[in-house]
Formats: C-alpha cells, structure tokens, sequence
C-alpha cells in the first residue's frame, strides 16, 4: 500500500530533528482540506508543444534573463502563498525530514522520507513539474521550461555561470555555497574532500573528467534493474527513512549536493542538507539532471524495464499548482514525462562509453 493517504497528507508536523536538521523546522505546505484536493490531469497544465528544458551552460542571455525574471517574481510573493520561492523550497523539506506521518501511523518512527527508496526518482519529477509550470504562469509563458545542470558533460562540469554571476543581485544566486567551487571542475564523487595527488596538488582535469564520466558509467549505464538504479522498494508501515537509495541518488546525486554546499555552515546549508537544499536555486537544475539521467537510463538496451508494481504506481504526493490548488499527483502520473509535457534539450552522453 502507497506510504502517504490523504488523511497523513492533511496533517503535516514539524520537521524531525536529525544531524543534519536543526530542531524545529516548519516545512509545511499552506493548510487545504482534505475536500480541497483535486486529482492531477495533464490536460490542465498546456503548453503549446513540448517545453524543452535547455542545459544550463549553453542559455542564451535572452531565456536566463526570463528566467531570473520568473525567479525574482517567485521570490517576492507572500511567504504564505504556496507558490513563493519559500514554499517551494519547503516541499523539500517536508517530503525529506518527517513532516508526514506514513499512512496508518501516529509515532515517530514512522515518518515519510522520500529518499533512499524508489520514491526518489518520481517525487522530485511532480517536484520539478510544478515548480516548472508556477515560474511560467509569473513570466506568463506556458511553454517556459527550467534548465537542466549538465554535470555528466565536460562543458558541463562547472557551476553554470547563471547562478553564481552578479551576487545577490541575481535571483539565482545563493549565498549558503562553498565558494572554493565557484570556478572549478566538480568532481562528481565527492564525500568533502578534493582529489588531491601525492604531492597535494589538484589532479589534472583530464583525469577528473574522466573519473566523472567514470561515476556516470558505473551509476547510471551499468545498473539494468530498477531496483538497482532507482532505489529500494518503500510501502506503507515501512520505517522513516529504508536507507535503500539507487545508485543514481548514491552517485552523483548526493556527492553533488555536498560539492555545492557550504561547509563552513552547521548543516552545510544550503545543498547539504535535506532540510534547506530546496532554497538554492541550483537545487532545481541539479534535479533537472537528475530527472534528465533517469529518462536516459530508461531507454538504454532498448528500453529498460521501472517498476511496475501497484505499490509503486499508487504512491501520491501533494503540491499546490500555479493556480494555487492542491494536486494529488500519482508516481503512475509522472512515468512519461512528454505526458507531463517536456523534454531535455539533447546533450551527448560520453559516459555510455567512457574508455571509447
Ligand atoms: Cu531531494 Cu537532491 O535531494
């Protein structure tokens, strides 16, 4: 049985206190009733075509300037209104540090953690679509579509520029980073510490692009099961937190999170931690990436098989929309993303073959 009901939906309590969370976070949503909830249906979301999520080191000054548009907007609305940047950054932590009881459960080992489980790749697809479709309806353009980090390409492999230029003048800028990144090669393995070579200089970036095309390899194009690549199976009396992840939420998803986060902050805020990663805006594109990779892994050797079983499909989340009405969206929602109405700008994959 799905982990969530609507009755556990309705009735959201602080976040836990963990290591990585400080105590007494409130991370929910705006109140609705249980009555107020509609059933998601792509139709109510248009577009006219396929909106394009494009890599985000390749925008053109023209769509990162609607965009910061569409972010400055989002971030000016009411902390109240579930559409703001500060809503939205919350639904992170909510789905992530306990905020929801599983379904049938009152106590406190029971809480919803969306990680570490196969929930991961769907929740932060819903996640993506409708922060997507509330930046659209503030720059009033249906088909805007967010960009994508392109961290498994070499010329990807940096910070976009987009979200670390300007300061804080720029809505996509976050001042919770680890600055000594700003303008270095990530390296998608990343556990705090550099690579560093015997006599502790950086090694040449020949070798960390390849060792990040190496990670992608081993991650993403070798794991051929689901259960493997998206993450062990979750399903309601189960415990806050299987502890189960796939091997892309393993690498590089989380190492990426650490590279980005500042470390000089107690729970490396803003990308470190699972409480405040929603508030940097770079959040949103790594995601995009992460989502990017799961469509690709999907279709290698000529399609490879998701879980199809009901205790997968019947899994919701809630989020508000860009009219501010709660949707329950089903992970059997969100499996083919041109239903959900976009695609990822094509970008090579050197990974598929790395010793090529
Ligand atoms: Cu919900 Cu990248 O973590």
């Amino acid at each position: 049985p799905a982990v969530l009901d609507l009755k556990a939906a309705v009735k959201c309590e602080r976040a836990l206190k963990d290591d990585t969370t400080p105590r007494g976070m409130k991370c929910c949503p705006p109140d609705f009733k249980e009555s107020e909830v509609i059933n998601f249906d792509p139709r109510n979301y248009w577009s006219p075509g396929l909106r394009v999520r494009p890599a985000a080191h390749k925008v053109s000054p023209q769509y990162a300037a609607k965009f910061r548009e569409a972010v400055r907007r989002m971030k000016l609305l009411p902390e109240d209104d579930p559409r703001s940047f500060a809503q939205q950054a919350k639904i992170h932590c909510a789905y992530c540090n306990g905020a929801y009881h599983i379904a049938g459960t009152t106590d406190n080992d029971h809480r919803l953690q969306v990680h570490g489980s196969w929930l991961f790749l769907p929740f932060h697809r819903a996640y993506l679509f409708f922060f997507e479709r509330i930046l659209g309806s503030l720059v009033n353009d249906p088909s805007f579509a967010i960009p994508y980090w392109n961290w498994d390409h070499p010329d990807g492999m940096y910070m976009p520029s987009i979200y670390t230029q300007d300061g804080l003048s720029n809505p996509l800028y976050d001042d919770y980073r680890d600055e000594k990144h700003f303008k270095s090669l990530i390296d998608l393995g990343y556990g705090g510490d550099e690579i560093k070579k015997e006599d502790n200089t950086k090694i040449p970036e020949e070798n960390q692009i390849f060792y990040n095309l190496w990670h992608m390899h081993v991650h993403v194009a070798r794991p051929k099961e689901a259960e493997l690549f998206m993450g062990g199976r979750y399903a309601a009396k189960d415990k806050y937190s299987i502890n189960s992840p796939g091997t892309i939420e393993r690498v590089p998803h989380t190492p990426v999170h650490i590279w980005v986060g500042d470390p000089e902050r107690e729970y490396s805020e803003d990308m470190g931690s699972f409480y405040s990663a929603g508030r940097d805006p770079l959040f949103y594109a790594h995601h995009a990436n992460v989502d990017r990779t799961w469509t690709i892994w999907k279709g290698l050797d000529g399609g490879r098989k998701e879980f199809d079983e009901a205790d997968f499909l019947n899994n919701f989340f809630i989020f508000y929309d860009e009219k501010k009405k709660p949707v329950k969206i089903y992970v059997k929602d969100v499996l083919d993303e041109k239903i959900l109405g976009y695609k990822y700008e094509t970008s090579d994959t050197p990974w598929l073959d790395p010793l090529h």
